[in-house]
């Protein structure tokens, strides 16, 4: 259903990967309710081509920008506040990587390297991103900024590895340029920590089918999928939420606050 939420807002959303991904179904829903945007991606994601269907979808331009790169971002931003009319008012930063994860390597045994690329992509490239919009003052006051998150920031899932650190520093992030953001621009910062969901990311967690399958059972209303992420999305670039910032809001049918669900307590019941 739409509810002409977005009607007359501009925005960019980074990392539509393919249909799984977050921001993709993000995207879907935003064009539905009457937002227009640039989608962006990494230069080599785009070699894939399936961005390209929905950008066709949508009525939308793709522009490649490789979010740790203050060149990429620069020419995204001015191209898009160029292609969509005016500035913007909403901006997703759906992005994360780390090169130990996809490696395989043990966290008592990270590669400094290899720590410090996945850093910088999914967390820095916010600031980055920020930081961009921010000096070309490409926002329209009451404007909205997402970065999207996970639980291992808070506690412990000891195979979220490194980018466990990266999303405790993207949401110190988001309060940190948020309060600079509102004050000077009456722009909203605000990270979604998400339930496990089946995407390319979430998927190259070692033992994510035990983990989704684990937080299933342990919320009271089961995961957030991608859709809800998006739905929730909707409500923070909209103007009913104009005072919410500098929040960690969770989507995650309320597995945050769990300490055990008689599901999961089931399981154990025969071991006495
Ligand atoms: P995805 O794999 O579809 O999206 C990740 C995106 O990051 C891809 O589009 C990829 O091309 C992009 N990216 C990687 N390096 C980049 C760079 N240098 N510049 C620009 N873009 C780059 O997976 P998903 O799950 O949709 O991920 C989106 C966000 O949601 C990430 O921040 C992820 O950590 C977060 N998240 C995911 C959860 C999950 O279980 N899937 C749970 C909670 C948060």
């Amino acid at each position: 259903m739409s509810y002409n939420l977005l009607k007359g807002k501009r925005g960019i959303i980074f990392g539509a990967l393919d249909e799984n991904s977050i921001a993709w179904k993000t995207a879907e829903r935003v064009h539905e309710e009457g937002g227009k945007f640039v989608l962006t991606n990494a230069p080599v994601a785009l070699r894939m081509g399936a961005i390209n269907e929905l950008a066709k979808k949508t009525g939308s331009e793709v522009i490649p920008a490789d979010a740790t790169s203050f060149e990429d971002l620069q020419n995204l931003v001015d191209k898009s506040v160029e292609i969509l009319g005016g500035k913007l008012d909403f901006v997703l930063h759906s992005i994360g990587m780390s090169v130990n994860v996809r490696k395989g390597r043990h966290y008592t045994d990270l590669k400094p390297d290899w720590t410090a690329k996945g850093w910088d992509i999914s967390a820095v490239s916010f600031h980055k991103v920020m930081q961009t919009l921010y000096k070309s003052d490409a926002m329209n006051e009451w404007g909205s900024i997402v970065a999207l998150t996970y639980m291992a920031a808070q506690r412990v899932f000891p195979d979220y590895n490194d980018m466990a650190d990266n999303k405790a520093y993207l949401e110190s992030i988001a309060r940190s340029f948020g309060y600079f953001f509102g004050r000077d621009k009456k722009v909203r910062v605000n990270t979604i920590s998400q339930s496990p969901t089946p995407t390319t990311a979430g998927q190259g967690v070692k033992g994510f089918s035990g983990f989704i399958k684990y937080a299933e059972e342990m919320s009271p209303l089961g995961n957030a999928t991608a859709d809800d992420c998006a739905d929730y999305t909707v409500t923070l670039f909209s103007d009913l939420t104009k005072r919410v910032t500098l929040q960690n809001l969770y989507n995650d049918g309320g597995f945050s606050n769990m300490g055990v669900s008689e599901k999961v307590m089931d399981r154990f019941e025969d071991e006495e």
